[in-house]
């Protein structure tokens, strides 16, 4: 059967396995719904569709029934019996957390999916769902989870005519033109998708912002969306640009120290409020790229960032103050510039105010050594910023298990309150006791019928929500739920490809930006190799500037002998980074510049493990074909193929960065290329 991939991981497909399917429905004879809000109506929706889907012509509802029945509602809408039965589990519960749990009464068995909030029982209602897709045991249910992270969102760098900056899978589903009368039914699949990974914000657009977006025209399209996706928990937030008051509001300056200017954007957040009673809040990108920011008025972040708090804090919003800047005139090293410009203001920022760092300090490479900022700013709200969407990794041809890459991060050590403070740590607002947490992704969705462009990618997506409401999953498992849900429950297929989406995070690095290279993408678009100098106008756009090859060697001296952006870490990693032999090698050259004939670990000089990795990443990108082509049974025709011919591309592509970048550096190191590497043609 031809399969688009529109389902998502949301496929409900007939449950094969007979025997289970029959336990099943023996157990969930009925639903009983307790109140009536739009979520509640969502949940029972879901539910149904749900059962329709797994349980097919099997599937009927039996209205009679009060044994073996499920029940679902917030706790307070529950019958005071279950309440009282359910008093202790209720404790364990936090912000939309729930509870899902087979309880018995005078004789009745029930299953219980309840929360404290209707958003809460729905995602205790997408649980238990996925609980069936992947086929566990539900005879004695008893699932207690909780989000762990307040604003789990994602950001659209979605522009108002539907062109996606770093957009891989088509143009924007937001169709501004036809809102805010005609409402695209994928709207609301999107609110599903995202309320079922428990996504609870979306910035729908993009952080280098039109201030248009705040004008009435568009916050009634605006407010279309916000309606859709209220009932799934799903807050709307907007982006603002900063030269907005001048722009759209006709003032002379954008200065936030005046008056006019303050005033403006307290009236326009009222406005705003007006449209969407439960508006999020706003994400800045000021000083950045070009983009308008409070130094243009010699003012700081925090004058910038305090004035939108202060509109926004009557109404409970938060602003997001990306601290992804850096300019032409930081004469030394890029990587240090965001914790240069933002740590000594910690502790100055407003309480709804949450700084919004990236997980490395340079652009979302295939690998970076985490942010220095994570964990140096206690006094300070501070959230994470992934790139779902792969601009530095091959778009949306590649196949990157990204969960791999994000957990890898949540999980350094930062050692700000010595060993074990790690960023999740720092995410979740433990090491700190921090009130306001976030994580958020950018957005790899566009309106390609398989959502992402390419059907594996869709697990990026969904990685990053399970890892936003929870940082300390492990990527296997994430990777496992979602194989079984969009794929199959055979082991067979399971396991085999469950490990190659595991290790394909590895194989990028390998055949992009081996041993901490980092930034040799081709200009501009960052698609394929580019290690050359690029027609740019900036030094550090150039990739000559973050590789600094010359006869000499290779890297970028980050330690205290040169441009010591090692420093900004805590004492303990500042020294392992400093020293080259306690360096990570995966780190090598992101912190070292070194001779062509250093020796690593394994006695191989450097140039030949370069050429080594470069070689291993296009084995293992041929080696996915192979794997991938032993599924052909387990997976439905067209996914199949499509997903044949991007492996196809991938390993087409891996070559051609292996060559070029040997090419390359091969003119520096002047030795011959390793036994075991392909001759470039
Ligand atoms: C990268 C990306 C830009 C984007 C920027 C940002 O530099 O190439 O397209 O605008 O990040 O995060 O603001």
């Amino acid at each position: 059967m031809k399969n688009n991939g529109y389902n998502l991981w949301l496929q409900y497909t007939d449950i094969e396995n007979s025997t289970l399917k029959k336990k099943y429905l023996s157990q969930i004879k009925n639903i009983h719904s307790f109140g009536n809000s739009e979520t509640i109506k969502a949940c029972v929706e879901e539910l149904e569709r749900g059962f329709s889907g797994l349980f097919g012509d099997d599937y009927f509802l039996d209205k009679e029934a009060s044994n073996n029945v499920l029940i679902i509602g917030t706790i307070s809408n529950l019958n005071d019996i279950h309440q009282k039965n359910l008093k202790e589990d209720v404790l364990q519960i936090k912000k939309d957390g729930f509870i899902i749990k087979k309880i018995e009464i005078n004789g009745n068995k029930k299953i219980v999916i309840t929360a404290k909030t209707a958003t809460g029982v729905l995602y205790g209602v997408f649980r238990f769902l996925r609980e069936l897709q992947t086929n566990q045991p539900i005879e004695q249910i008893k699932i207690i989870d909780s989000p762990k992270v307040d604003v789990r969102i994602l950001n659209h760098w979605d522009n108002l005519d539907r062109t996606v900056e770093r957009g891989y899978a088509g143009f924007s589903i937001f169709d501004w033109h036809k809102l805010p009368d005609f409402k695209d039914p994928r709207y609301l699949d999107y609110a599903r998708a995202n309320a079922s990974i428990g996504i609870n914000g979306t910035v729908v657009n993009n952080v280098n912002s039109n201030a248009l977006i705040l004008t009435p025209m568009y916050l009634e399209k605006v407010k279309a969306l916000a309606d859709i996706f209220r009932p799934y928990g799903l807050k709307i937030y907007l982006t603002a640009r900063f030269s907005a008051p001048i722009e759209i509001g006709g003032l002379k300056t954008a200065d936030p120290l005046n008056e006019d200017v303050k005033n403006w954007w307290n009236e326009k957040v009222k406005e705003i409020y007006k449209y969407i009673p439960d508006f999020g809040g706003f994400l800045v990108k000021a000083n950045s790229e070009g983009q308008p920011g409070p130094q243009d008025y010699d003012r700081n972040h925090v004058d910038g960032a305090n004035m939108f708090a202060d509109a926004l804090a009557p109404f409970k919003g938060i602003v997001m103050w990306r601290a992804f800047v850096y300019s032409e005139h930081n004469p030394t090293d890029r990587a240090k510039q965001a914790y240069t410009e933002f740590v000594p203001y910690d502790g100055k920022f407003k309480d709804n105010v949450i700084i919004q760092v990236k997980n490395g300090a340079i652009d979302f490479q295939p690998r970076e050594p985490f942010h220095p900022m994570f964990g140096a700013m206690p006094n300070t709200n501070l959230m994470i910023e992934f790139q779902i969407t792969q601009e530095y990794m091959g778009g949306a041809t590649h196949l990157v298990y990204q969960p791999k890459l994000f957990q890898e991060v949540l999980e350094a050590d930062t050692y700000r309150k010595g060993k074990g403070s790690i960023v999740a740590k720092v995410i979740d607002g433990s090491l700190h006791n921090k009130k306001l947490t976030g994580v958020s992704g950018v957005s790899n969705i566009g309106n390609d019928i398989n959502w992402t462009g390419n059907h594996f990618l869709q697990s990026n997506w969904y990685g990053f929500g399970r890892l936003a409401w929870n940082p300390y999953l492990d990527a296997k498992s994430i990777a496992d739920e979602w194989l079984r849900m969009t794929f199959t429950n055979e082991n067979d297929f399971v396991n085999p490809i469950k490990n190659m989406m595991i290790d394909s995070r590895e194989t990028v690095v390998n055949y992009m930006t081996p041993l901490g290279l980092h930034h040799i993408m081709a200009t501009n678009h960052h698609y394929g190799p580019g290690p050359w100098v690029g027609n740019l106008s900036r030094p550090e756009w150039n990739p000559v500037y973050y590789h600094k090859a010359n006869e000499k060697g290779v890297g970028f001296n980050r330690t205290k002998t040169g441009s010591n952006a090692t420093a900004q870490y805590a004492p303990e990693v500042e020294e392992m980074f400093n020293n080259v032999s306690t360096t990570p090698e995966i780190y090598l050259l992101w912190f070292h510049h070194l001779p062509w004939d250093y020796k690593l670990k394994n006695g191989k000089t450097l140039w030949n493990n370069i050429a080594l990795k470069y070689q291993q990443g296009v084995n293992e990108a041929e080696n996915m074909i192979s794997s991938w082509n032993l599924m052909e049974q387990y997976v439905d025709e067209s996914r199949f193929k499509e997903i044949q011919m991007m492996l196809n591309i991938q390993y087409k592509e891996a070559k051609w960065w292996r060559d070029s970048c040997l090419l390359y550096f091969q003119q520096f190191s002047k030795m011959k290329l390793p036994d075991g590497v392909e001759k470039p043609n």
